[in-house]
């Protein structure tokens, strides 16, 4: 699940294990990712890269020009564009270059480049795996920070029997899902999102509603996932559709029904950002038939809807952070500041209806963070995803 959508580069060098990186990449793109793969010139002699320009879906890269139309195959650019590289097989040759800075081909020169985490599977003859000077520059990559996928015992191509096969295409990915799980901020926290707006039945055509997108609470939850939250999004009615698919979504119409889902799972949560634009009234009585207009005048009583954020503040354990939005029109952080104690939140975000660019509808959002010790952090108008890496970040300082 967390290798959906991450930009890896595969680096397949010459070793006769390249045979199953063809697998891996299968198995890599299957899980959502999105895969360039990098060939030194020796593993085309093992595998064509038609193999692996298919089942990335992406031409090769194998040297730094494009042969055919003179392009500059970028390494800078490449290792930018990667959230994640892996080497497998990962020769002993290659291995070497990466332990001395040697760069004379496109994945060495890519590897000095890249800022993403560097993974490595070795795969190479039991006694060239022994060697002193194999275990020491594998140590100095361990020095560096690469991440080592241990080979495996068995046969060898040689025909010798030992250590020195590269892990299988399976056991690699278990293993990237594994680390990239526990090596995230938000790794092993839960998190509760609540997004858009409610609907509150007057009659069964009709109902009260509001503007809200349901965009910044779905950002949210979107980040909040991207940092390794197992994360829960509670949406009122909204259009939207979540990109990952790692995030649990209850949908919900009215402001009961929102309540009812919060109080269900608030308690098993680390984390909770209340965004949604629930209605502050509902009717008190709803139609079960729908209302005629027989008369020229229409009243309807109202009665105030369970505020879900306070209820969560009351509910709130130590450990638990809960964070609540405000939009404002006059005295705003002085309001914004009354709402953060009056619900016992963590954090409040503050959003200005006086900002033009700010608010409910559009894909952009302006705010300001005010948290508990009234530390006050004001943001520029910034998209609604900027607007969550920002809220996101925040909440990773508290935990
Ligand atoms: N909220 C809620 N349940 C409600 C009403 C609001 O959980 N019934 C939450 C919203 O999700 C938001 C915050 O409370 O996080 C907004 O607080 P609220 O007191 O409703 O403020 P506003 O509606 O912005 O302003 P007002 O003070 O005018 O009501």
């Amino acid at each position: 699940m967390m290798l959906e959508g991450k930009k890896i580069l595969l680096g397949v060098c010459g070793s006769i294990a390249s045979y199953k990186s063809a697998t891996l990449t299968r198995l890599l793109v299957k899980a959502g990712a999105n895969v360039k793969v990098i060939m030194t010139k020796d593993a085309s002699h093992f595998v064509s890269p038609l193999t692996f320009s298919t089942l990335s879906k992406s031409p090769v890269l194998s040297s730094y020009f494009k042969e055919d139309t003179g392009e500059w195959n970028s390494h800078v650019e490449l290792g930018l564009w990667a959230d994640l590289m892996l080497i497998a097989p990962a020769s002993a040759n290659t291995i070497a270059k990466f332990a001395h800075g040697i760069c004379d081909n496109l994945l060495t020169a890519t590897y000095l480049s890249a800022k993403c985490p560097i993974y490595f599977a070795p795969a190479m003859d039991l006694d060239m795996w022994q060697h002193p000077s194999t275990k020491q520059n594998v140590a100095i990559l361990g020095n560096y920070g690469n991440i080592q996928i241990n080979p495996g015992y068995g046969e060898l191509a040689s025909g010798l029997t030992g250590e020195g096969r590269m892990a299988e295409p399976e056991d690699i990915i278990r293993f990237l899902e594994t680390s990239l799980s526990t090596s995230l901020p938000l790794s092993g926290k839960r998190a509760l999102v609540t997004a858009g707006p409610t609907y509150e039945a007057i009659d069964p055509v009709r109902f009260i509603g509001n503007h809200s997108s349901g965009k910044m609470g779905f950002a949210i939850a979107e980040e909040l996932a991207k940092q390794g939250a197992d994360v829960t999004l509670i949406s009122g009615p909204s259009a939207l559709e979540l990109k990952g698919k790692r995030i649990r979504r209850i949908n919900v119409i009215s402001s009961d029904e929102m309540a009812e889902a919060v109080e269900k799972h608030f308690p098993e949560s680390n984390i909770a950002v209340m965004s949604a634009a629930v209605a502050d009234y509902k009717p008190k009585y709803v139609s079960t038939e729908k209302i005629k207009k027989d008369s020229s005048e229409f009243g309807m009583e109202l009665v105030k809807t369970t505020d879900i954020l306070a209820r969560a503040g009351q509910m709130k354990q130590a450990g638990q952070i809960l964070i609540g939005f405000a939009l404002e029109t006059q005295n705003e952080e002085a309001n914004a500041i009354k709402k953060l104690e009056k619900k016992n939140l963590d954090f409040i975000v503050l959003n200005s209806l006086n900002d033009e660019g700010a608010g409910f509808k559009g894909d952009t959002n302006k705010i300001t963070i005010i948290d508990r010790y009234l530390n006050t952090e004001r943001f520029p108008l910034k998209t609604k995803e900027d607007v969550a890496i920002d809220i996101c970040k925040k909440i990773t300082g508290l935990i």
